[in-house]
This record gives structure tokens, sequence and C-alpha cells, in this order.
């Protein structure tokens, strides 16, 4: 039976083992034994830690896997393409798995290649107040390694920027955080596919966060509310930035404020799906395309399969923060059951929300055909 690595095993991963599984293969799933979905879900689960390449190599060489991936884990990114240069299977180079997964790097690499971006700054203690007199107030502070909104403060002046650095930088794992001039305008994000360093943009993403001072996901829309007329000039500039982190193939998750004028600021690139459901359902859901499986395909060595599997509808991701939005899931699960495709829910509705990671469920629902 042919073999596939998935890197990673919780509730936003095993919808990949999932997958993975429909299509034919033996699934061997690599994450510490935390008592994930995918641990059961898989055929083989292996309690190795998703940073451990090359024990992960090790065993992926022994069982025969032909190819390795994972979701929306910026860890994972490093490990999965580790292994996949092992197999020979053509991926990003490897600069790419450092600049996709570095904030300042990233900002480097984007502003190198003429992409405009906001002034920054890399620190790991408060700098002079003079070091940032070319900077534009507020500034926001964040870990330069870490996702799911972990550290991430917008601040007004210098004695609360002096406050934000090190508990920005004590969330990063090589203590290090980035300050950068707040760029406006409403969230999107960019979900894409690329093969042989030819983007295949599926879907443009709404986003809605908590807003400052600390940014949390709160859902997702696809499609988004992007005049259609924008969205060349989108695509245009997404590619561009895809091609300053040489994003040659394999999924990538772009984030970013529409501006003034219409077009694309970057916020981050992640050169994986999108976490949140937006990888694993809602490309999906909104464009018929099997993402998922277009993943796998690229994994493999081969072209992905864009074609359209069912008809497109409107499909939107809510997370559960408090008793309220609990509330809400009860009253679509009572009143309108078939418009919720998925859901997961704690049920502990207590807030205490402090980043992505301790959001307490979500739901999936579906809206009207495209
Ligand atoms: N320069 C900026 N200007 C305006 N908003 C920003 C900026 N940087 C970050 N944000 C806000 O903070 C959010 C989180 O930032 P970022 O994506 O860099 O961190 P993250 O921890 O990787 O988050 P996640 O994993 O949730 O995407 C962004 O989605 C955006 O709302
Ligand atoms: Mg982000």
């Amino acid at each position: 039976m042919r073999k596939l690595a998935v890197i990673g095993a919780n509730e936003f991963q095993a919808p990949l083992i999932q997958k993975a599984k429909e299509m034919g293969f033996e699934t061997h799933a690599f994450a510490w034994a935390a008592g994930d979905v995918g641990e059961k879900l898989a055929d083989r689960f292996h309690p190795i830690s998703i940073t451990e390449k090359e024990a992960i190599w090790q065993v992926c060489k022994a069982e025969g896997v032909e190819g390795c991936c994972s979701i929306g884990s910026d860890l994972a990114v490093h490990t999965v393409n580790y292994v996949q240069r092992k197999l020979g299977i053509p991926c990003n180079p490897e600069i790419t798995d450092t600049i996709a997964t570095d904030k300042y790097e990233m900002r480097r690499a984007l502003a190198a290649a003429g992409v405009a971006c906001p002034r920054f700054m890399k620190v790991s203690a408060p700098p002079a107040e003079e070091e940032l007199a070319n900077m534009t107030w507020p500034l926001i502070v964040k870990p330069t390694d870490r996702s799911g909104s972990r550290g991430i403060f917008q601040v007004s002046d210098y004695p609360s920027l002096c406050a934000a650095i090190p508990q920005a930088a004590a969330q990063s794992f090589h203590r290090e955080a980035i300050i950068e001039e707040v760029l406006t305008g409403p969230e999107y994000s960019c979900e894409s596919v690329s093969f042989a360093g030819e983007h295949h943009i599926l879907a443009l993403t709404k986003k809605y966060t908590t807003g400052a001072p600390h940014f949390i996901e709160t859902g997702h829309d696809e499609p988004s509310d992007i005049p259609a007329a924008l969205i060349p000039a989108i695509h245009a500039d997404i590619k561009k930035a895809l091609d300053a982190l040489s994003v040659r193939y394999g999924a990538s998750h772009a984030e970013f404020r529409l501006g003034p004028d219409g077009r694309a600021r970057i916020i981050e690139i992640g050169a994986r799906m999108g976490g949140d459901c937006i990888g694993s359902d809602l490309v999906y859901l909104s464009t018929g395309v099997d993402y998922m499986a277009a993943v796998i395909d690229v994994a493999l060595g081969h072209a992905p399969d864009l074609a359209p599997k069912r008809a497109p509808h409107a499909a939107a991701v809510r997370f559960i923060f408090t008793r309220d939005d609990a509330e809400k899931l009860e009253r679509i699960k009572r009143d309108a059951p078939e418009a919720l495709w998925r859901c997961s829910y704690d049920g502990h509705p207590d807030g205490g929300v402090t980043d992505s990671a301790s959001r307490h469920g979500w739901w999936i629902t579906l809206g009207e055909r495209l």
C-alpha cells in the first residue's frame, strides 16, 4: 500500500490524514503523543515531536513513505521540506523554510524584492527612543518566529512599547521580537498552491479578528467581499510576494490588508495552507477545488489537480470565545442544521482567550451557491 507522512495530529491536521486515507494511502502521522484526534485516525501514529526532522526522516525511510505534507503549521514546514528533499521530491528551497517562518527575515526578503512594506526593526530588548525616530506610531510588536497570535501587541507610546517587547520576545523561540509600523485597511488572506514556480490562486478569504491590541482571529469568510475589479492587481501583488520568498511548490497562505489604493499590503505569508479550517474546509467548499488533495499531489511530485469537485458555496468559520458564541452554535444546530458543515467545541466557554490556541471551538457554515 502507498504510504504518506503527515506532520502533526491535532484537530486541524486530522482532515489531511482523513483525505490521504480516502485517496488510498496508508497514513503515518508524527507528533508528540497528546491524545489528539489524528493519533487514532492515522493508520500508524509515531510519537515523535514534529521538530525532530531527522528522526522523522529515519522512520519515513524505513517505512518507504512516498511523500510528506502538513496543513497550517509553520513549525512543520521545516520537517516537511526536510523529508521531501531527502525523498528527492521538488519542494521550496531551504531559504524559503527560513524566511517564511521568521517575520523579520520575511520583511527583509519582501523589502529587497520591492514589495511595499511598513518600516520594521528586530529587537531583543527595548531600543532607545531615538532609534524609533523615523517610525510612525502606533507600532506593532510581535515575536519573530511564532504564530497563532501569540505575543502580539499594538502600542501607542514608548513606555507601552518597552513593556511589550519582553513579553513578545519571551514567546519567541529565539527570544527576538519585530517592531513594525501598522498597516491599515480590512484584513484578508490569499490561498494558493504552487507547482514548478507557477502560483495557482484559489481563493481570497475575509478575516475577522478581535482587533487591537492582540488581533486574535474570530472568523473567516470565503469568498471575500473584495470587489472583482480589484482582484487582478491583488493577485499580482501576492504572486510578486510569493516570488520574493522563493515559494515554488505547495500551499501558501498570504495574509494582507487592503490598502486605500486597492493593493495588497502583506502582513505575512506562510509557505503552507492556512490553518483555522481555511485550508482543510473553506477553500474546498467555496471553490470546489480539493485543496488538500492538490497539496498531496504536489507532495508526491505531481502537478496539482485543480478541477472543481463540487459546486461552490459561500463558506464561513467562526470561533468560540464566549458563552454567547457557544449559544449561537447551539441555535444553528437547532434552527439551521442543514447549514452546519462541521463544528468542534470544548464545552468551556469561560472567556480567557489569549491566543488562537485558547479559543474554545469553532463551527463552519455553508451559505448560498456561488
Ligand atoms: N504591521 C501590522 N499592521 C497591522 N496589523 C498587523 C500588523 N502585524 C500584525 N497585525 C495584526 O496582527 C495579526 C497577527 O499578526 P501575524 O499574522 O503577524 O501573527 P501570527 O501570530 O502569525 O498570527 P496568526 O497565526 O494568527 O496569523 C494580523 O492578522 C493583523 O491583524
Ligand atoms: Mg498571521
